[in-house]
């Protein structure tokens, strides 16, 4: 692994960078309070090329490695965690999948409409009964010749109201178990497609997180993805790529929790010094720092990995398992260290330590990551 960033990657981070610290930090804390979807700012993200990171050019995209990508995910995650999500499934688990397994159709009439932002995409695999087990998909979708029928409900999907397409995982023949089950893209406006009630969350409130219901819902046969029966590798694939943008989330929670601590640490005094002259501060932020440069390692190396077109799985979901701790711990210590001004909104820590949590709990759990990786070590 070249541990050198190129020109190109620099310059992204740079811009991903310059747009999180002027566009994202002016209104987080009110997005984050009132659970406001950051419309105006995912309208600029589409605008500066960073909903379709890595799409070729030809569908709109920015042609990018998945290194470029992490870069981005972490300045971007670094300010508003609700923001990177939005942009996390729509580049790695709407438009990755789209890109390389759908037809030229889908791609000229979703994916190229998905880089630019015009539409935002959503990815529709858990449910009330399946979260962790994956495979045991109750949302139907019966073969009906020239159609799929769709019926079943969905939970916990991001951009679930603010999405216009939805890849959505569905059971087409049980008999089979998960090599029956299929992707199916699904546009909002479908009758008998209805959104539920946006989830009152805990962190990433900027972002909308709904159940979907389908009863009847018909869906033309070509917008399947790939082969029938192939929904189920299709889902743990997108995953796969779709852990690495997680755990650069988690490491943008954690370095931008850091970065706030550092500079807090240098202007409280107490006991007529700055507060970052007390050894018990001193060793908070050398565990930080040590923990994010690891961290930063691990999703840098699966990204490398992606990139280098070797497997990824294992490294991805240690990225993911390491990161999504990382963020979570230095967050507890960025509070800490800010005191009681640490748990009040206008200090920020208190936002990040919440949406910390989330990055052990989506695209499988820290002990799902564990399987995956056992699982790698052991075949
Ligand atoms: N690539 C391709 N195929 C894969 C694969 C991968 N990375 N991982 C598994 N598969 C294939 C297997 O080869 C197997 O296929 P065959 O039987 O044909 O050989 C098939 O998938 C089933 O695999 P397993 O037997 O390993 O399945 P399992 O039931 O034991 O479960 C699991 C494996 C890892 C636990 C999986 O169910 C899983 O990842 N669960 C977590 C799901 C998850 O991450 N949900 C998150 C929802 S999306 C989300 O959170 C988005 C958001 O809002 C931000």
């Amino acid at each position: 692994m070249n541990f050198q960033l190129t020109e190109e990657q620099l310059a992204v981070q740079a811009a991903a960078r310059d747009f999180a610290q002027s566009e994202l930090w002016a209104g987080v804390i009110e997005r984050d309070e009132h659970q406001k979807f950051p419309t105006e700012q995912v309208k600029k993200m589409g605008e500066l090329g960073f909903l379709g990171m890595m799409v070729s050019p030809e569908y709109g995209g920015g042609g990018m490695d998945t290194v470029s990508y992490v870069l981005a995910m972490e300045e971007i995650s670094k300010v508003d965690a609700s923001c990177s999500v939005i942009m996390s499934v729509n580049n790695s688990l709407v438009c990755w999948g789209l890109e390389k397994y759908g037809t030229e159709e889908q791609k000229q009439k979703y994916l190229t409409k998905l880089t630019t932002g015009e539409m935002i995409g959503a990815f529709a695999l858990s449910e009330p009964e399946a979260g962790s087990d994956a495979t045991s998909q109750s949302t139907t979708a019966e073969d009906m010749g020239d159609y799929y029928l769709l019926n079943g409900t969905k939970n916990w999907i991001t951009n679930g109201s603010s999405a216009s397409v939805y890849l959505v995982i569905a059971q087409t023949d049980p008999a089979k178990k998960h090599r029956g089950i299929n992707a199916i893209i699904v546009e909002r406006d479908t009758p008998g497609f209805v959104v539920g009630p946006k989830e009152n969350k805990l962190g990433i409130r900027g972002s909308d997180t709904h159940s979907l219901m389908f009863t009847d819902v018909k869906v033309p046969k070509e917008n399947r993805i790939g082969e029938d029966g192939f929904g189920f590798k299709f889902a743990m694939q997108v995953l796969a790529g779709g852990r690495i943008g997680i755990a650069a989330q988690a490491l943008g929670i954690a370095s931008g929790a850091y970065e706030l601590a550092v500079k807090y640490s240098k202007e409280r005094k107490a006991f007529g010094v700055p507060i970052s002259q007390h050894q018990a501060i001193q060793f908070k932020l050398a565990d930080m720092a040590t923990n994010i440069d690891a961290a930063r390692l691990l999703c840098l190396q699966a990204a490398h990995d992606k990139d280098a077109g070797m497997d990824y799985a294992k490294s991805g979901a240690m990225a993911k398992l390491f990161a999504s701790k990382v963020a979570m711990d230095t967050a507890v210590e960025a509070v800490q260290v800010h005191g009681g001004y640490g748990f009040v909104k206008e200090f920020h820590v208190e936002r990040m330590m919440r949406d910390a949590k989330i990055t052990q709990i989506y695209e499988g759990t820290s002990e799902i990551q564990k399987i995956v990786i056992s699982r790698e070590i052991l075949k």
